[in-house]
């Protein structure tokens, strides 16, 4: 039965996460993974000590909105998911390919005030 609801819920994610150029992103349900993979035990609000919250980050992105090419999302992604010299976090590391891209482009379109 547990094998059956994570098959669900693996089946669930795939529909939720369309390639790029595919349909428009519920971005309702991107933030509800960001809430269950635990990214606001650290990007919270308030954030853990020197961890910029989900927002700031957003803000930061916002000068990609309407224009995120393919090479700058890819850039973004190799960001999140393999850190600077200096920062190694698990759990951007643990992220697959499309759950960081997804997260991205959630960020690039607002993050928690995307709609
Ligand atoms: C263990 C704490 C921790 C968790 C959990 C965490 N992050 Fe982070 N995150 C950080 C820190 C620290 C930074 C700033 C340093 C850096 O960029 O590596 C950061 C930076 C980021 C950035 C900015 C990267 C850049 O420089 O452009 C994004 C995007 C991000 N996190 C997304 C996420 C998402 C999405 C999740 C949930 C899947 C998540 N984080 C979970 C600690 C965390």
């Amino acid at each position: 039965m547990r094998l059956l609801s994570s098959l669900l819920v693996a089946a669930a994610g795939l529909q939720a996460w369309p390639a790029p150029g595919a349909a428009p992103e519920d971005w309702a349900q991107v933030a509800q993974r960001a809430a269950d993979g635990g990214c606001y035990k650290c990007h919270g609000e308030p954030p853990r000590r020197n961890v910029p919250t989900l927002r700031e980050i957003a803000a930061r992105y916002a000068a990609h909105r309407g224009r995120l090419d393919a090479a700058t999302e890819k850039a973004l992604v190799d960001r999140l998911h393999h850190g600077s010299t200096f920062s190694h976090i698990a759990a951007h590391e643990a992220l697959s390919e499309e759950d960081a891209a997804s997260f991205i482009r959630w960020l690039v379109a607002g993050g928690p005030d995307a709609r």
